[in-house]
């Protein structure tokens, strides 16, 4: 199978590039080489390598600079899609493309205002440029009719890139209090998890005699994601517990306290509830899905001691999410 994968320098990319059968022939062109906001490229880019499968895990992942840049924000994450589909099409080639949380309001909730999981039948709502640019990117691959998943995960965090895991572990090492929003709900996925679990799809994608059958049956829309449910501040107190716990802060665990969104003003509105439920996913392909915790516990195991290995994530005071 001739794989072409985008976004190899971001998280989930790179996850995705390490976990693809050894058996596929791999194209992962840099942003030097293929740069998405290009449409001429883009093009060129899947005409010259004729993909069976185009894995799309590259976007315009900036939240609040998507506030002032909506232009490239829609161009990565809505044009492109739209580019890749529309060429899929034309070569009867699959897409795997990635969306967010972030293309719902968040306010979903039961009569007593506890927040319910979003199912993929839900009304979508972004609350801001970047979920109004990834939504636009779905619509217009749903509209292409190439054979797609759209695989919608929240809160993605690995030992590579920028991310709240790195961000807190870096301030945790750095600091002795740290101040983290505690009304924001959703359910944080490891980029490794989420690699492994696109390739168990992969896997069966690639058993039965008739791709296009398969397609027909499974193509759409999917919620991808851990199972359980926290907020920042519960999983940045995670994070840090498990870091001290394994003597990974190189000092003493700093004190944490939660604050509402409200107290820490940055220019995008984000979603109070992240949730998004699995029973399609499940029901679909069999996945076991494990909850957070156990897939944050993998990924600390993955840290070096804080001496031997500096961390190269940027510093935020609190973390917030795509
Ligand atoms: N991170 C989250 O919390 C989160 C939550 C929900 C959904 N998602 C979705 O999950 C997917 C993976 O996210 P991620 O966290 O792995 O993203 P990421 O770490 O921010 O990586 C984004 C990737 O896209 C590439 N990219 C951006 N603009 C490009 C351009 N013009 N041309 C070529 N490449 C470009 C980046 O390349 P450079 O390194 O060159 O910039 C990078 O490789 C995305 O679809 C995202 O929307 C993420």
């Amino acid at each position: 199978m001739r794989i072409l994968l985008t976004g190899t320098s971001g998280q989930l990319g790179h996850a995705l590039l390490s976990h693809l059968p050894a058996t596929a022939i791999v194209h992962a062109p840099q942003r030097a080489e293929l740069d998405l906001s290009n449409a001429t490229q883009l093009r060129q880019c899947i005409t010259d390598f004729k993909p069976d499968l185009i894995i799309n895990p590259a976007a315009y992942t900036a939240v609040d600079l998507a506030e002032s840049e909506a232009e490239k924000a829609h161009a990565i994450n809505a044009i492109a899609p739209a580019i890749m589909a529309e060429e899929a099409r034309k070569l009867g080639a699959g897409l795997i493309h990635y969306s967010t949380d972030y293309v719902f309001s968040g306010d979903k909730s039961d009569a007593e205002g506890n927040w319910q999981a979003y199912t993929e039948a839900d009304a979508t709502g972004p609350l801001n440029v970047y979920g109004k640019t990834k939504l636009a990117g779905e619509q217009a691959i749903v509209a292409s009719g190439c054979q797609h998943l759209i695989l919608r995960t929240s809160w993605v965090y690995s030992n590579f890139g920028k991310n709240f895991f790195l961000t807190m572990l870096k301030l945790a090492r750095e600091r002795d209090q740290l101040r983290v929003v505690n009304d924001q709900w959703g359910t944080p996925n490891s980029a490794d998890w989420l690699a492994a679990a696109t390739c168990e799809i992969l896997a069966q994608l690639q058993q039965p005699q008739d791709a296009a059958a398969w397609w027909q049956q499974f193509g759409g829309v999917y919620h991808f994601s851990a199972s359980g449910k926290t907020n920042w501040f519960a999983f940045a107190t995670a994070i840090i517990e498990l870091a001290d716990q394994q003597n990974k802060l190189g000092k003493a665990a700093p004190q944490i306290s939660g604050i509402p969104a409200s107290e820490y003003p940055v220019p995008a509105r984000r979603p109070h509830n992240s949730l998004l439920s699995t029973e399609k996913l499940q029901a679909a392909f069999g996945l076991s899905i494990p909850d957070w915790r156990s897939t944050l516990d993998a990924c600390m195991q993955s840290v070096q001691a804080a001496a031997s290995a500096p961390l190269n994530s940027t510093t935020q005071a609190q973390g917030q999410a795509k």
